[in-house]
């Protein structure tokens, strides 16, 4: 009789592929897939009843800041309690590494953590820190354009000389040797806006035919988004590197509407290069307190503030109206600050969220106080609200733009699909049930629905908490193209 470590029968398969769910068991052994069928003839060391719930591969949380959280705070208890398995870090140009902080501190570097959190001079420090820490999950990790700047650069209102941008490509360079999957940037951000766009080229021009990725907080997301697209895209180009547009939206409500026009330019491209996008499933954005982004017009809620934190909830037209200044006034003074800005339309937000090419980054903030909702919602929504609910896609598709897409996207080896000899990254959920709970009032709530998460082959969630086994991987680019698929039967 064939055994197995352990055993999930009864369950309805989603493989990840976007095919429909089918009944099955499946086998796991040490980190991996060992088989999957009827499996009624297997002994197992632990056997799990499914329940007739779903089993889908780990999400991936294709957009994160969790770079620092997951050193700090290695349960990640907001991705997994999603039935999230692995995350990608360095996102909209700020990085966990290779930073040294020389008393300059640039927004929105301070998203990630504290100052003295930032102790990694070096990609390989950091993946010695992620490893030692043990975190729940996989993570791999992007290298931010502006924690490069910040390197080299004494002021980041201008253009990088030429002597910097070569340091930086230095640095960038040895960040990919030590198993970086690419470079991001986020230039919309006062910290990056004044890059030039050779700048950044130059800079991509380091990822040319390695495998690795360019990701992009637009220059712009509002009124210049097309321009900013093609931006993004030329870059992409020039350096042969697949693209991927972060968060993408119509931000502000003189651009709601144009969803139709930023698909067709994500469209045109895609025929000629490689590119794709992350969305939130949220009608509204969240990061530092931006004075470009004040409009009477938009609720914006302050989540946090340095000066006033006691202010932390209170929408920005109160906080005006109780001091007698103007919006614009108000945010000066509570800076440096953060907030959630209700400036997306809800359809253009689904026009974007369905598209086949996006995939589901939650961006989640995880050391604000009082964070956006898709912190601890995201994936649970996207199922729920969006798929059984909205019927916006089905279940199987919401699944893909939360799997094998994004394991695809980033190369992440053997993960992303139920498949024999896969990693055993896996969630258990009802999806009948499954749905968020954090909403922006009480944003610190895990979802419902979602039963059992194995992260490479560790029951790791169980019950609404975390096992207390820990079984994350570093991800490193190398590692993912180079080993050899070694089946564990
Ligand atoms: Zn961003
Ligand atoms: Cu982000």
């Amino acid at each position: 009789m064939p055994s197995c470590h352990t055993l999930i029968h009864n369950v309805q398969i989603a493989d990840g592929s976007g095919s429909e769910p089918h009944p099955g068991s499946v086998a796991i052994e040490n980190d991996r897939i060992r088989a999957i069928s009827d499996l009624h003839g297997y002994s197992a060391q632990q056997t799990f009843d499914g329940k007739g719930h779903v089993l889908a591969p780990g999400f991936i949380d294709a957009h994160t800041h969790d770079d620092l959280y997951m050193i700090r705070a290695p349960e990640m208890l907001p991705k997994l309690s999603q039935g999230v398995t692995t995350v990608i870090v360095g996102n909209c140009g700020i990085s966990g590494s290779p930073v040294r902080l020389s008393g300059n501190f640039p927004d929105p570097m301070n998203l990630l953590g504290q100052e003295d959190e930032f102790r990694y001079p070096t990609f390989a420090e950091y993946a010695a820190a992620v490893t030692g820490a043990r975190p729940t999950v996989n993570v791999a990790a992007l290298v931010g354009h502006t924690a490069l700047r910040n390197n080299h650069m004494d002021r980041l209102d201008r253009a990088a000389t030429a002597t910097e941008i070569a340091a930086m490509q230095e640095q960038l360079r040895e960040a990919l040797d030590q198993g970086a999957i690419g470079l991001s940037t986020g230039l919309a951000y006062l910290s990056a806006y004044s890059a030039s766009v050779e700048e950044v080229e130059d800079l991509a021009e380091v990822l040319a035919d390695s495998g690795a990725l360019y990701t992009t907080h637009l220059r712009s997301e509002a009124d210049q988004v097309l321009p900013a697209l093609n931006e993004a895209f030329n870059i992409g180009r020039r350096a042969k590197a697949p693209v991927i547009v972060s968060h993408l939206k119509c931000a502000g409500i003189d651009n709601w509407g144009r969803s139709g026009e930023v698909l067709e330019s994500l469209g045109s491209a895609r025929r000629y290069q490689a590119v794709g996008c992350d969305c939130y499933p949220y009608a509204a954005s969240s990061s530092t307190l931006d004075l470009r982004q004040v409009d009477e017009r938009v609720t914006i809620f302050i989540t946090w503030s340095k000066p006033h934190p006691e202010i932390a909830g209170t929408s920005l037209a109160e906080i005006a109206k109780t001091w007698q200044v103007s919006q614009l006034e108000a945010a000066r003074k509570l800076q440096p600050a953060g907030a959630i800005y209700h400036s997306i339309s809800e359809d253009d937000m689904r026009a974007i969220l369905r598209h086949p090419a996006t995939m589901i980054g939650s961006d989640g903030l995880p050391n604000d106080p009082l964070p956006h909702p898709r912190l601890w919602g995201t994936f649970p929504r996207v199922l729920g609200r969006y798929s059984r609910e909205l019927r916006l896609f089905p279940l199987q598709e919401a699944i893909r733009k939360m799997t094998s897409l994004p394991a695809e996207t980033f190369r992440l080896r053997d993960r992303g699909r139920i498949r024999e000899g896969y990693y055993a990254d896996l969630v258990l959920f009802d999806a009948e049930t499954v749905r968020d709970t954090a909403s922006f009032a009480d944003p610190v709530r895990p979802s419902t629905g979602i039963e059992a998460v194995w992260v490479n082959g560790v029951l790791s969630y169980r019950n609404g908490s975390c096992s207390g086994r820990r079984s994350g991987k570093f991800l490193s680019r190398k590692t993912e193209r180079q080993t050899e698929l070694h089946m564990s039967s």
